[in-house]
């Protein structure tokens, strides 16, 4: 009886699909559902900081300049990661990032925890030219961030959407003085503080 069931289902390429389907489906509801209900992965972990106004800034320039194709922010559990860049990356670090930055291509070094790693002025050299500090270095260079200053304009919108949309708690003093806090600073100051301010909440 068992054997003319699936004769039945071998034979129905229709009827094999569709439950081929279903059974993936099953299987992935029940591998994501958990997920977005664990707090593991949905509260942000102890210590995590939002991004001031200069430092959204900065990682609106990062993503403009497309920093993320050869730098991924996502450093995993395998001991020759954790031993050169620090804690592997836990879902709690990234909960009020919008989008995600994690990155996929690997042609730099991971940047989840830059944040300190260099002085600002090394970071200014290097990304200004880069083989100025790195010889050889591959990296190109990103000299106009140093001429163009920030638009203040949106600043203090980008923060209350943040708040509004995503729940990150953003004070409406940081709302307020977000235009000041970045107006006449140029792109380059904002991307660095950005750079800086990345990986602390897990040191
Ligand atoms: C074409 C690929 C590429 C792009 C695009 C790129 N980088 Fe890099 N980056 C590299 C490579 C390769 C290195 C390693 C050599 C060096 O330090 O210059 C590097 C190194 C770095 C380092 C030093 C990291 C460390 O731990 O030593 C920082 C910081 C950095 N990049 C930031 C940026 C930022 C910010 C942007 C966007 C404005 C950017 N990179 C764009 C390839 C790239």
């Amino acid at each position: 009886m068992s054997f003319s069931a699936h004769e039945i289902l071998e034979k129905n390429v229709g009827l094999f699909a569709i439950l081929t389907v279903v059974a993936i489906s099953f299987g992935a509801l029940v591998e994501i559902t958990p997920l977005l209900y664990e707090k593991q992965t949905t509260e942000p972990v102890d210590n995590l900081q939002v991004y001031s106004a200069l430092e959204m800034e900065g990682r609106d320039v990062y993503i403009r300049e497309g920093c993320s194709v050869c730098h991924s922010q996502m450093i995993r559990p395998f001991r020759s990661e954790t031993e050169r860049y620090g804690h592997y990356s836990l879902a709690g670090e990234s909960v009020w990032e919008h989008p995600f930055l994690w990155g996929s291509k690997r042609t730099g070094p991971d940047l989840a925890r830059v944040g300190g790693r260099y002085s600002d002025e090394w970071h200014q050299i290097h990304l200004i030219d880069p083989r100025a500090v790195v010889p050889e270095s591959n990296m190109p260079a990103f000299p106009w961030l140093e001429k163009s200053t920030v638009k203040s304009e949106k600043s203090p919108e980008k923060l209350r959407i943040f708040k509004e949309k995503f729940g990150v708690p953003y004070t409406q003093e940081q709302i307020d003085t977000a235009k000041k806090d970045v107006e006449g600073k140029t792109e380059l100051e904002a991307l660095i503080a950005y750079l800086q301010s990345l990986g602390h909440a897990m040191k």
